[in-house]
């Protein structure tokens, strides 16, 4: 009988729990993890021998992990460590000392794409589209430069799910610029990015592969009864509180038809930025395209959320790829470069 492949699922925890935790009580929480117990299920239906490990603020356990259970493939959904979200790029350095094959982004690409301010320096270098910026790290003067122009939005500079984004984020004049950014400086203790605000459909578009590339199909968010005065931007509540999301009928859906050209475009400047950002694996862009057909980047996601009702695998969904073979084909691409 051929040898099962050996799948280590590792993802962070917010408490220490021990090696051979099976997560059981965690995982059936639907408020809880949910995308780890997609991911488990999906590696199990997939018959690959899967082990869990939860990390919280030591490494031990995994280089333990490792020497024991001698895993083919390590599955990364580590998002923090030690509850910081900038430290997942340290996890992927050490899985990279480990010397085994993983699964998502490299450290590097981890690295530059939890800077806001380092990943459009990048993408602007390879000629892609991105709102013009400005970084303000702590302990320095706050301005408006001319160079931003106003409305413009202000946003932590190194921070995921739209923690610090609010209606109040973007700014139309001086005053709340320099509020804004205040804010984040102070009460959040982060330095801080303004961008000019770019008006335009808010795309999601992820992106697979390793030599051949694919592009799925886009999602949209739509902004439903939001009022007219209100910028259209996916906030902290926009994205998590459903309750908010109902009552504005804000939700997430396949993108409508594009104008001519747009969806071209958009392949093309996902695929560029992709090998920009030296990806191997799948990525989510954040995008907006706008009324003149114009595509600006307006995040990289490496290592986005993968649960089945994330847009990655709707995206997936809809080109026939089911869960279980979206989760298999990012062992495989895992499993293929070593
Ligand atoms: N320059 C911009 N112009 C218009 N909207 C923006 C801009 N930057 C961010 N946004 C809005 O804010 C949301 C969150 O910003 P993003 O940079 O993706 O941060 P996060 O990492 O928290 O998701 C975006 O999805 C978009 O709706
Ligand atoms: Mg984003």
């Amino acid at each position: 009988m051929k040898k099962k492949l050996k799948v280590l699922l590792i993802f962070n925890t917010a408490y220490a729990t021990p090696r051979g935790y099976d997560f059981k009580e965690e995982f059936a929480d639907p408020e809880n993890m949910y995308t780890e117990n997609d991911v488990c299920r999906a590696l199990q239906v997939n018959n690959f021998e899967v082990r869990l490990l939860g990390i919280y603020n030591d490494i031990r356990p995994l280089l333990d992990e490792v020497k024991d259970f001698k895993p083919g493939v390590i599955f990364n959904l580590v998002e923090m460590f030690n509850n910081k979200t900038h430290f997942d790029k340290n996890v992927g350095a050490l899985l990279e000392m480990i010397g085994l094959p993983y699964t998502g982004a490299s450290s590097d690409a981890l690295f530059v794409c939890n800077n806001k301010a380092l990943s459009k320096k990048i993408l602007r270098f390879h000629r892609l589209r991105v709102a013009r910026f400005y970084t303000f790290y702590r302990g320095h003067r706050i301005w408006r430069p001319r160079t931003i122009k106003l409305p413009a939005i202000i946003k932590p500079l190194c921070e995921e799910a739209s923690r610090g984004i609010s209606q109040a984020s973007v700014v139309d004049n001086e005053n709340a610029f320099v509020e804004r950014i205040k804010f984040i400086q102070d009460n959040m203790k982060m330095d801080a990015i303004a961008e000019e605000y770019i008006e335009g459909r808010e795309l999601y578009v992820t992106v697979m592969g390793h030599k051949r590339l694919k592009v799925l199909p886009a999602r949209e968010l739509k902004f439903g009864q939001l009022p007219e005065d209100e910028p259209r931007v996916a906030t902290y509540k926009a994205k998590w509180d459903d309750n908010y999301r109902d009552r504005w009928g804000i939700k997430s859906v396949f993108a409508g038809k594009l104008a001519n050209g747009v969806e071209e475009r958009i392949n093309e400047v996902c695929k560029r930025a992709y090998r920009a950002l030296n990806m191997h694996s799948y990525i989510r862009f954040d995008i907006r395209a706008t009324s003149e057909g114009k595509v600006y980047i307006i995040e990289p996601n490496a290592n986005p959320c993968i649960a089945k009702i994330d847009e990655v695998a709707q995206s997936a969904e809809k080109i026939g790829m089911s869960y279980e073979q979206l989760i298999r084909k990012i062992v495989m691409l895992a499993y293929q470069r070593k």
